[in-house]
Parts: C-alpha cells; structure tokens; sequence
C-alpha cells in the first residue's frame, strides 16, 4: 500500500484496504512507542498546524506524534495567523507548502480545506471540518478494533446530531468497514440523504447495514458500541442550545441505553464530553439550563463500558499513522 503524496481530507477518498492499512500502521507504531522503540523517520522535516477551532487531543497528537518522527512542528492558533483575514488560503497554502512536508488544518467548511489541498503542493490534513473528523474515526475504529479484535459485523450507535462532522463520519467509516451504523436521533438530525445513499452502497459492498431511527429501545438494542458527541458544536451558535436540548434529551446516553445494548457493549465519545455540569467544568451551563449532564451521564462515562480514554490515547498513535502515510513509509 502506498499512501505517499496524498492529502487525508475525509474517509470518503479512501478504500477500505487503505482505511485499514492505516489502522494496522497506527497499530505497528503504538507497538513502537510503547516498546521505547524510537522512530524518527523525518529528521529535518517540518509540519504547521492550523487550528482555526481550538482543540486539545488533535492538537497535541499530531505535536508529540511529529517530536517523536524527528520532526518540528508550528502550531497556528486561532487568533495569531493572517488566515482569513489579511490573507486568503490559497495564498497561505502556497507560502506553507514552501516551508514545510505537510499542514494540518482545523476549521470551519471542507471546502476550506480542500482550497489549501489544492494550492499546498504537500499533503493536507484535516483535523475537523463542520462536515467531517476523519482522524477521529482512524482511533475510534483501532480501539473498537483493540477491544472486540474485529470491526465487521459490530453494530455502532451514533445517538445526538447526525447531521454533523461526528455523525457524518461515523457512518462513512462504519460503512466502508462493514460495521452496521445506526443513526438514533431525533429526525431533524438524521444525515442529509445524499450522504445516506452513497453510504448505503459503501456497506452494501461491505456486507452491512444503514439505519436511521428514533426508536431509542429498537436502536441500540444489542449494540456493540454506543457512541455520543456534545449536542452544540464549535463555530455553532449559542441561540441553538435550548431546542437541541429539548430535541436530543430523549437520546442521552443513560444507564438503562447501556442496559439494553447489553454487557459486551462499549462507550465512546470524541471528547471533550458535558457529563457533569455540577463541577466546575460547565458549571455554568448546569446552571443556566437546570441540569446534571447533556449528552451522557456521569454513570455511564465513569463505567467499566467506557473506553474513552484509550481512544483519546488513539488519536495520537493514528494521527501518527496518518503523517507516516501520507509522507510515504520510511525503506525497510
Ligand atoms: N476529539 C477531538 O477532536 O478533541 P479536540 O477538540 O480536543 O482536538
Ligand atoms: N462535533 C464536535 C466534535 C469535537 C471533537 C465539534 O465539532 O465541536
């Protein structure tokens, strides 16, 4: 498999074998890594980060995953750059390409992304859109993968806004990788159809399955993972907060969800997580909306069920893949 050259924008441009030639590479270098085994592949190379949004897992995967290549890395916040300001991407993209082997970018709209793909002249990145997060789904397929040893024929359950990077992305990865996705929303956060029926012909040739319900009892019933996100994104406005709770309360992830998917299932989410609004962390949105937790409960993301933090810990190993495929692998 040969990766070298290409930009890494959504899942939707990768085939099945290369989805998983990169989860088996992550896998190779988490090895690596944990051995103390050093691979500094890139000695002298550089790559900038462009983080439009802020962030703090992707982030800081792709600085310690780029110290432990040999490389260096520039972090562009979302306020110290002329992006979008004095300068247009197109123009940024041809003065990075310049500098460095490779530029992530963390915004807003995938067309942005695709603009600094198509002037960079090394491979792009991205590092969440509004439309997708496919490094996300690289670590959350290698954990789901660690934890059950096999991705085909699981069920996930993707439970809150649908429509959205998350959500998106979740249903072109189970889609490709033969995992049945069931999108357990209200329907005003299903995936836009067009998305829908091309990821219904990705797991058609995969051998799974495409459902969309709002049927919390028939929707996760034996689920293998159950996965959430916060119900408001970064970038969305504040305005939204009142009818997203009232819409998506019904597909909180609660005990009795975990219950009916049963004792083998899993817990994931992206992270960061609202599962208690009584500390200090989101202590004013407990206060100002009357509640103890959003998306999922405090019970549940402190459970035995929860693997969020080894796939937090993936983000980095896979991001790590990523950069090694797309830079092309080191001669054996
Ligand atoms: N999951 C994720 O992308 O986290 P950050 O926003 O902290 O990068
Ligand atoms: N949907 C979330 C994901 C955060 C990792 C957001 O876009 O803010």
């Amino acid at each position: 498999m040969n990766l070298k050259g290409r930009n890494f924008l959504t899942l939707k441009d990768f085939t099945p074998e290369e989805i998983l030639y990169m989860i088996d590479l992550a896998e190779n270098l988490k090895a690596k890594k944990k051995a103390g085994e050093l691979h500094e592949y890139y000695r002298g190379k550089n790559i900038a980060l462009i983080f439009e949004k802020t962030s703090t897992r992707t982030r800081c995967s792709f600085e310690v995953a780029a110290h432990d290549l040999g490389m260096g890395s520039t972090y562009l916040d979302p306020t110290g750059s002329q992006i979008g300001k004095k300068e247009s991407i197109a123009d940024t993209a041809r003065v990075l390409g310049r500098m460095y082997e490779g530029i992530e970018y963390r915004g807003f709209g995938q067309d942005i992304v695709e603009e600094l793909a198509k002037h960079a002249g090394v491979p792009v990145w991205n590092g969440l859109t509004n439309e997708y997060h496919p490094t996300q789904m690289l670590a959350d397929m290698l954990t789901v993968r660690e934890h059950f040893g096999k991705l085909k024929g699981l069920k996930l359950v993707y439970m809150g806004d649908a429509r959205y990077n998350m959500g998106n992305s979740l249903m072109i990865v189970c889609s490709k990788l033969g995992l049945d996705f069931v999108a357990c929303t209200n329907k005003k956060y299903f995936p836009n159809d067009e998305l829908v029926a091309q990821c219904q012909q990705w797991a058609k040739e995969a051998g799974s399955t495409i459902t969309l319900t709002e049927d919390v009892e028939a929707g996760t019933k034996d689920a293998d993972i159950v996965y959430t996100d916060v119900w408001v994104s970064m970038g969305e406005p504040d305005e939204v907060w009142t009818e997203r709770i009232h819409d998506l309360t019904p597909y909180k992830v609660t005990r009795h969800v975990m219950e009916n998917a049963g004792e083998k299932a899993i817990f994931l989410h992206c992270l960061p997580a609202f599962h208690d609004l009584k500390t200090k962390i989101g202590k004013e949105m407990g206060e100002r909306f009357n509640l103890t937790d959003m998306e999922v409960t405090d019970e549940v993301f402190e459970s035995q069920q929860s693997k969020v933090f080894d796939e937090a810990e993936n983000r980095m190993h896979t991001i790590k893949a990523v950069i090694v495929a797309t830079l092309g692998e080191p001669e054996k």
